[in-house]
């Protein structure tokens, strides 16, 4: 039987990637979107042509109504849902309300974690994508203009992983998956634009991650064996390493190798 897999902002950039690794590898994948419904059509539609199942379903995440709404109709349409990756993130838009990055980074991310979960079977999974900007931005400095970002993403995660107790009690499975600076990607070239040393710094540590790699990586999250709350880290091994140090009781780190 095929899993069904929701994952939110799947429209583009490393949520569209991940929906054409799961489509490839057997999934049926439920492409998300917030306004490009065409955008979301094609990435479907590319995923069918190359023989695999996908379908799409567009929702703001950060509204209430159309985030259960959302989860109605994936029942609706499925019965079920056996994955949900919470990939979809904003805040640096221009015209976004001073509260947007919170409502989105954060409450959206718990809402439909609690929406999920009466529908996930045991053994069912959510995803959590972040960046080690927002991952570690407590011990490393933040990008210029991304400090509501990083504090919101931050907040998202420690949030998710307050509801870890929630989700092992129904047997369902939770995994971080957080990358450097993904190359290439729109978030990139907005921070280039902001604060272009941020970035310039990063690239000085190594080739950043592609979002091939990064959306791979995603991929393998929904399977991999690992106790609740792990979290994969892609790229950026200095990240790593210095918080290894600043926690060498913490166990449940991993670096996904990167070609
Ligand atoms: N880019 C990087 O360098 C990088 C690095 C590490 C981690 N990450 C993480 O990877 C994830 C994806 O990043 P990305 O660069 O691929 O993002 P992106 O290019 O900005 O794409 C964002 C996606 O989220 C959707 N979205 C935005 N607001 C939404 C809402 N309110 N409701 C539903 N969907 C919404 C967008 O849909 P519409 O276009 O339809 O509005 C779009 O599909 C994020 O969690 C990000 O933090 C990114």
């Amino acid at each position: 039987m095929k899993r069904i897999v929701l994952i939110t902002g799947a429209s583009r950039g490393i949520g569209a990637e991940t929906a054409r690794v799961l489509g490839q590898r057997g999934d049926h994948v439920i492409v998300n979107y917030r306004e490009k419904r065409k955008r979301a059509e094609t990435i479907a539609a590319q995923i069918v042509a190359a023989g695999g199942s996908a379908s799409v379903a567009g929702a703001d995440i950060a509204d209430p109504d159309s985030a259960a709404g959302l989860m109605a109709a994936v029942i609706a349409d499925f019965g079920r849902l056996d994955v949900l990756i919470l990939n979809a993130s904003g805040g640096l838009e221009r015209d976004a309300a001073p509260d947007y990055a919170m409502r989105l980074n954060r409450d959206a991310q718990t809402r439909l974690a609690r929406l999920a979960v009466p529908h996930l079977p045991p053994g069912g999974r959510i995803v959590f994508v972040t960046s080690h900007q927002a991952h570690f931005s407590r011990t490393r400095p933040v990008p210029a203009g991304y400090e509501p970002i990083a504090a919101s993403k931050r907040a998202g995660e420690d949030a998710l992983r307050a509801m870890i107790p929630e989700f092992t009690s129904s047997g369902i499975d939770f995994t971080v998956v957080s990358g450097d600076m993904i190359d290439g990607t729109i978030i990139v070239r907005l921070l280039e634009r902001r604060d272009p040393e941020a970035v310039t710094g990063r690239r000085a540590h190594g080739q950043l991650p592609t979002v091939e790699e990064f959306a791979t990586a995603v991929a393998d999250a929904t399977t991999v064996t690992a106790e609740p709350g792990h979290t994969i880290h892609v790229g950026g091994a200095d990240f790593a390493a210095a918080h290894q140090v600043e926690n060498r009781w913490r166990r449940t780190e991993s670096h996904a190798s990167i070609a």
